[in-house]
């Protein structure tokens, strides 16, 4: 090789090794597939596209998705179920096989550069899994190397309630449970990898359990007069974002890693959901996405006030509206698209279009304060009959008289059918746990109305939100 060639050589691996070094601030989109009416995986990839999102992140390793994404130059983020993790855990040979399978066939051709290992694993109610995570996460990366593959970056989402203070932020603490035997170790694999502590929040879910407390337009990014200072640090916030991502920086801190990035792993705002969960709607949610998109792509990169200048790579949840997402209605109204592939709301996630470029009218908000009046639970429309049948007999025995008026002879018996009964043991279980966190869904099973659903002799127990 002559000088002329190494230096070549030279000035290219350098330009790798910066570029390698540098994560772009531009926003990508989550591409959930939890609905049994969405577009394919070609037409959702030029969807993507028209977007203007240059990450995906999916929930899977479906290879369907990832040909589509062949040679385009969309950065992916791909997924281990949760139900592989134990196994993986235990035994590299298994972890092995999974990177064979789903990783090395695609790598080549498609941009994988992001490899989490379970989602949200550290709220799930399975907490042997809690202490499989991290051993998982070590394998997955050996078995990369092993491949020579050295571009992805391996970590786990996590819900903003891994956090069991967050306000004020430099009070970010992570829960006890979990703090000295499943955090620290993570947090030292992703400093020693150099990858990132992926975070889902939602200001949204914040902002609703404390609006008496919280402005609207402080969480929308739009207060004008609103601040808070945070009395540890001095800092001053101007939008609940910044303050709980400034929560898990000092969380992180706290454990002895203030240098770990922060990638947020899923962000949004419903555009819609059941009439209690006010706030919800997509004049919200198009303020809201295009908001943080204005922030996190705005050059010279803001940061937030602990980590001024710093870039914050995002995905937006999500690509669709998913209707068999289980949970209360704003779960499957965080489409920025509904699955006819009709956009929901005019976005440009590259964030070049300022907000006065975006002329389409938005439906303006009516369900931005509080719902007044009563509210019954009844079952949602084409409802799977025997999951209903089993969701009743779950909310009958959850209390000793949630089902009473229903038994032979008592005033809400008649009409026999599985419709009424069950509405009728929604609204009672709703009424009577509602208090202590009783919601109505029932597994997506279940939809809230205003309109009174009793009838004769039979009253439906009402909740008055
Ligand atoms: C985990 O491994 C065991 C033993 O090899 C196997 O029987 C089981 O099916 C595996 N579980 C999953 C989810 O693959
Ligand atoms: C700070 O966090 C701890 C728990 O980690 C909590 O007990 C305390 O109330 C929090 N302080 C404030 C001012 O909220
Ligand atoms: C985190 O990584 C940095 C850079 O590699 C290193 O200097 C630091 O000591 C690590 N922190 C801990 C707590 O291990
Ligand atoms: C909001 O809640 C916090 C903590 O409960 C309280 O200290 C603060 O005074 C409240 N702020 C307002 C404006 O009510
Ligand atoms: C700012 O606060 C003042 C006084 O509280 C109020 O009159 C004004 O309308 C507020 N401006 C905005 C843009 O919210
Ligand atoms: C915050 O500012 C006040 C007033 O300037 C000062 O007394 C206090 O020490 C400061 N606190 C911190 C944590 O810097
Ligand atoms: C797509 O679905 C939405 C929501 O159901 C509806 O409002 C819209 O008219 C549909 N668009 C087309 C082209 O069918
Ligand atoms: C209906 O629910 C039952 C479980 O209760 C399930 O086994 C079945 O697959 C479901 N059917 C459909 C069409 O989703
Ligand atoms: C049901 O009755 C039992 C025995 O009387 C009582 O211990 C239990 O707390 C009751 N449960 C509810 C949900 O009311």
């Amino acid at each position: 090789m002559g000088p002329v060639a190494a230096i070549h050589v030279f000035i290219f691996a350098l330009l790798i090794s910066i570029s390698g070094a540098v994560i772009s601030s531009e926003v990508g989109i989550n591409y959930g597939q939890l609905g049994n009416n969405l577009p394919s995986p070609s037409r959702s990839v030029e969807l993507i596209k028209s977007l203007k999102a240059k990450r995906v992140k999916i929930y899977d390793a479906n290879p369907d998705i990832l040909k589509s994404l062949k040679n385009t130059d969309i950065q992916v983020s791909i997924m281990v179920p949760n139900a592989l993790i134990p196994n993986i855990s235990k035994s590299q040979y298994f972890s092995d096989q999974w990177v064979k399978t789903n990783v090395v066939p695609y790598y080549s051709d498609v941009k994988i550069r992001y490899l989490l290992v379970g989602n949200e694993i550290l709220t799930n109610p399975d907490t042997g899994t809690w202490f499989n995570l991290v051993p998982a996460m070590r394998r997955i990366k050996i078995s990369l190397t092993r491949h020579n593959i050295r571009k992805i970056k391996v970590g786990t989402p996590s819900a903003i309630n891994v956090l069991e203070s967050s306000f004020p932020p430099s009070n970010g603490t992570f829960r006890s449970d979990i703090s000295g035997t499943v955090i620290k170790p993570m947090l030292q694999f992703l400093n020693r990898t150099k990858s990132f502590f992926f975070i889902d929040f939602y200001p949204f879910f914040a902002w609703s359990e404390n609006a008496h407390n919280i402005s609207l337009d402080y969480a929308l990014f739009n207060a004008q007069n609103v601040t808070y200072t945070d009395p540890g640090t001095n800092l001053t916030y101007t939008n609940l974002f910044d303050q709980m991502f400034d929560a898990v920086v000092f969380a992180m801190k706290r454990l002895g890693y203030p240098g770990i990035r922060v990638f947020i792993a899923e962000t949004g705002w419903p555009n819609g959901g059941d009439f209690e969960q006010f706030g919800a709607n997509i004049y919200n949610s198009a303020t809201y996405n295009r908001n943080v998109v204005k922030k996190l792509a705005t050059i010279p990169v803001i940061g937030t006030p602990a980590q001024p200048g710093v870039v914050i790579p995002a995905f937006i949840f999500s690509l669709y509206n998913e209707n068999q997402k289980p949970g209360p209605g704003t779960e499957r109204q965080f489409g920025l698209y509904y699955p006819n592939g009709t956009e929901v709301l005019e976005i440009d996630l590259s964030g070049k279009t300022p907000l006065s470029g975006y002329k389409k009218p938005l439906p303006l908000p009516t369900n931005n304060e509080p719902y007044k009046g009563k509210l019954w639970c009844i079952v949602a429309k084409e409802a799977n009959r025997s999951a209903v049948k089993d969701a009743l007999a779950w909310a009958c025995s959850q209390g000793n008289t949630t089902c009473d008026k229903i038994q032979p002879g008592k005033g809400c018996y008649k009409p026999v059918s599985l419709f009424w009964h069950a509405s009728y043991a929604f609204s009672s279980y709703w009424a009577e746990f509602k208090k202590i966190g009783g919601v109505c869904s029932f597994n997506g099973l279940a939809t809230t109305t205003v309109k009174d659903p009793s009838f004769g002799q039979c009253k439906f127990p009402s909740v008055t939100p």
